[in-house]
Parts: structure tokens; C-alpha cells; sequence
């Protein structure tokens, strides 16, 4: 068990100043079983430690002197305006890292101009979310940035087709739908007053289907609940909002989903926690930017940390990236005010960046000369 968590800083030190900076210090703000459940990585975690050292390998060759007038991060996704390139990822439970949860995330989200992905899992109901976003973008006399919904299928079609419904009806305007995390190891419990707020009274195997320890699975109900493609025409035929699928990988799965209607992918390896040994998101964008040959947009996710990150995701293929792990952290350590100041960050850093190697625009990474071997023009 250990010491008790430090409570949230309600100040922010000088000392925090990089998303690595509220990693290091958010440890000793979470109990240590919910701090080594967001920190794990599947099996022995090379797929973990390859996230990170993924974007290590490649290296920028910026452009000189070019004019930043009227420079922007902005982009449009699925006909919505989205300030940066940078989004949160869908992350279970937030009132593992504060009281406050999802909604602390949201208010802090929004006030930054970035769009939130809430989990099927969130801690606090999906309409609370919503409406809290709403609440602080009113009082900020700003539109409010995009809201999406991650959706993990349920066992039951009807609870499945309601979680949808309830999003739209909350305004949502993009359905995330995670195809990677059917089946999965997890011996986490809850810790008491956490609990999958939008789930209550359907049954408990939804929590995203997981297996406790070392029980065999084929045959069992676990297999029938998870997602195929059939899934993903049926949820096509039931909703009109957007569907980016989550968790693919293969340049051939890509192509079935752009295929199937699905309106964009999120290339990701859920943060190296399914399973170790997979290839890593940067590893396979190339491919699956040819694959998809610009019909969808693909996203990324797994291990970005800092702007230069972003900057690379973005020059082998992806249109956005989002990040997962850091908004718990900077959540543990000061609340909404922490997930506000690394959001701040990120889009500072950024804007350095593109700067710095002379990008005034998301199109002009995009152009594809700023990485080490990609020749020049
Ligand atoms: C996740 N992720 C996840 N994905 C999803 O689609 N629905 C979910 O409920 C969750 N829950 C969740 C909980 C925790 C604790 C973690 C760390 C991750 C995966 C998440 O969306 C994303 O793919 C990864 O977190 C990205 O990797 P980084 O940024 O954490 O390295």
C-alpha cells in the first residue's frame, strides 16, 4: 500500500514545465495500484519502451527563413474546426487521478480548445461531460471545441445502440469506435466511488471484457462479445455522426475500414497495454498513409509526449495525434489546472516548433521534407 498520495498542488511550480516534468511528479500524487495501472504496458513492455523510442529514431531537418505570417495550427477534421493537432486520447476513469475526473478534464480541455475523446468508461456520466463543456465555454464566451465519444462495444446490441443514442442526444459529434482492446488481460480493481458511470445496470463483463489472470478464453462468452466487422456496419447503419475506428495497425485493415465507412482510423497500439511485441504506430504510418491513400484521415496515438513528436507523426502521414497517459498525470498533480497548464505546453511547444523548422502550417509538415532521409526540394 505504501504512503498516502500528496493531495493536487494548487499551485503550479516553476518546476513543472514539460509533460515529462508532471510525469515524474504525478506518481506521488495517485495511490501506487491506480499509478502502476495507468503506467503499465502489456507482458514485459518492449512495445511500451518501442512508443517512445519510436519517435526518437527519426530526427528533423528544418527549412530556413520562412515567412511565419498568419501561421496557424489549425485544422479541420470531418468538416469541425479543431484548433490543433492535438487531442486527448480516450483514457478510462479519470477519478482515479482526482475527484474531480472527467470533469475537471473537460473544463480544462475546453478552455484550451481541445477536443476531448470521453471513454465509454469515463468516471462521471457521458451527459455531465457534455454539459459541463457547454457550462465553460459559455462563460468563457467561446465556442466550445468538438466534443467525441470513444465507444467500446457492449455485449448487448440495445445497451450498445444506447450508449450511442445518449451520445448524440448529449452532442458529441464524432464516434470513436476502439477495436483493439476486445480481449484483455487486466487485473486492476476498481478502488471504491470509481465506477463505469455510464454503464450502470448493464452487465459487468462491458467493462471492455477483461480477463483476470491466466484463464483460457476460446469458447468462452468473452470471445462472442468482442467487435468483428460485422460490428462496424451495424454501427454504421445505426448513427450518423462520424466513425474513426481506434487501434489498427495493418495497412490492409485500413483499407477495409475506409472501405466499410468508417470516416477515419486512429493508428495506435493502445499505449503498449494489449499486447507486447506489436509493431508501433510510427512504424507502420508510411504504409498506412499509402494504404488509405488519403480517403480518410489517419490519426496516432501511443507515446506522443512532446511538440517535435507531433511535428513527426504528422510528416509521415498522420493529420492529428493524441495523447493518453499525460492528461492523468498532469489530473494527479494539480487537478484541472494541470491538465490546462501541459495543454498549454503542448501548444506552446508546438508553435515553437513549427517555427523552428519553418512550418507555418499543418499542410507544410505535411509536404514531407522535414525527416532525416526524405530528401529535399
Ligand atoms: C487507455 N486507453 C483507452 N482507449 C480507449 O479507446 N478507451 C479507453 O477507455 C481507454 N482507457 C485507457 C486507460 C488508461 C489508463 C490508459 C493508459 C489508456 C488507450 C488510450 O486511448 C491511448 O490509445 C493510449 O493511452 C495512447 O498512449 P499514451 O499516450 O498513453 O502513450
Amino acid at each position: 500500500t505504501g504512503p498516502a498520495p500528496l493531495p493536487p498542488l494548487t499551485m503550479i511550480p516553476d518546476s513543472l514545465r514539460s509533460l515529462r516534468d508532471y510525469e515524474r511528479q504525478a506518481e506521488a500524487h495517485m495511490p501506487a495500484a491506480s499509478w502502476r495501472h495507468v503506467q503499465s504496458g502489456a507482458g514485459a513492455e518492449t512495445t511500451l519502451a518501442a512508443n517512445r523510442a519510436q519517435f526518437d529514431r527519426h530526427r528533423l531537418v528544418p527549412r530556413a527563413l520562412a515567412d511565419m505570417r498568419g501561421a496557424t495550427t489549425g485544422l479541420d477534421l470531418f468538416g469541425l474546426r479543431h484548433a490543433a493537432p492535438i487531442l486527448l486520447a480516450p483514457v478510462a476513469y479519470h477519478r482515479l487521478a482526482h475527484p474531480d475526473g472527467e470533469l475537471a478534464t473537460v473544463s480544462a480541455a475546453t478552455a484550451l480548445e481541445t477536443t476531448m475523446v470521453v471513454s465509454t468508461l469515463s468516471s462521471v456520466p457521458l451527459e455531465d461531460i457534455a454539459a459541463r463543456a457547454r457550462a465553460v465555454a459559455s462563460e468563457l464566451a467561446m465556442a466550445p471545441p468538438p466534443l467525441w465519444f470513444q465507444l467500446y462495444l457492449q455485449p448487448d446490441r440495445g445497451h450498445t445502440a444506447e450508449l450511442v443514442r445518449r451520445a448524440e442526444a448529449a452532442g458529441y459529434q464524432v464516434l470513436v469506435f476502439t477495436v483493439d482492446a476486445g480481449v484483455k488481460r487486466s487485473g486492476f480493481a476498481l478502488p471504491p466511488g470509481v465506477d463505469a458511470a455510464n454503464l450502470r445496470g448493464m452487465p459487468v463483463l462491458s467493462q471492455s471484457a477483461s480477463v483476470a489472470g491466466g484463464r483460457m478464453i476460446f469458447g468462452t462468452a468473452l470471445l462472442d462479445a468482442a467487435p468483428t466487422w460485422e460490428s462496424l456496419d451495424w454501427l454504421r447503419g445505426i448513427t450518423r455522426l462520424p466513425i474513426v475506428v481506434k487501434g489498427l495497425l495493418s495497412p490492409a485493415d485500413a483499407r477495409m475500414a475506409a472501405g466499410r465507412g468508417a470516416d477515419g482510423i486512429i493508428v495506435s497500439n493502445h499505449g503498449g497495454r494489449v499486447l507486447d511485441g506489436l509493431a508501433t504506430p510510427l512504424d507502420v504510418l508510411p504504409a498506412m498513409a499509402e494504404a488509405v491513400d488519403g480517403k480518410v484521415p489517419l490519426l496516432l496515438d501511443s507515446g506522443v509526449r512532446e511538440a517535435t513528436d507531433v511535428l513527426k507523426a504528422l510528416a509521415l502521414g498522420a493529420r492529428a495525434v493524441l495523447i493518453g497517459r499525460p492528461q492523468i498525470h498532469a489530473l494527479a498533480v494539480a487537478g484541472m489546472q494541470g491538465v490546462a497548464h501541459a495543454l498549454h505546453i503542448l501548444r506552446t511547444e508546438l508553435e515553437l516548433a513549427m517555427a523552428q523548422v519553418g512550418c507555418p502550417s499543418l499542410a507544410a509538415i505535411a509536404r514531407g521534407d522535414l525527416l532525416m532521409g526524405s530528401g529535399s526540394n
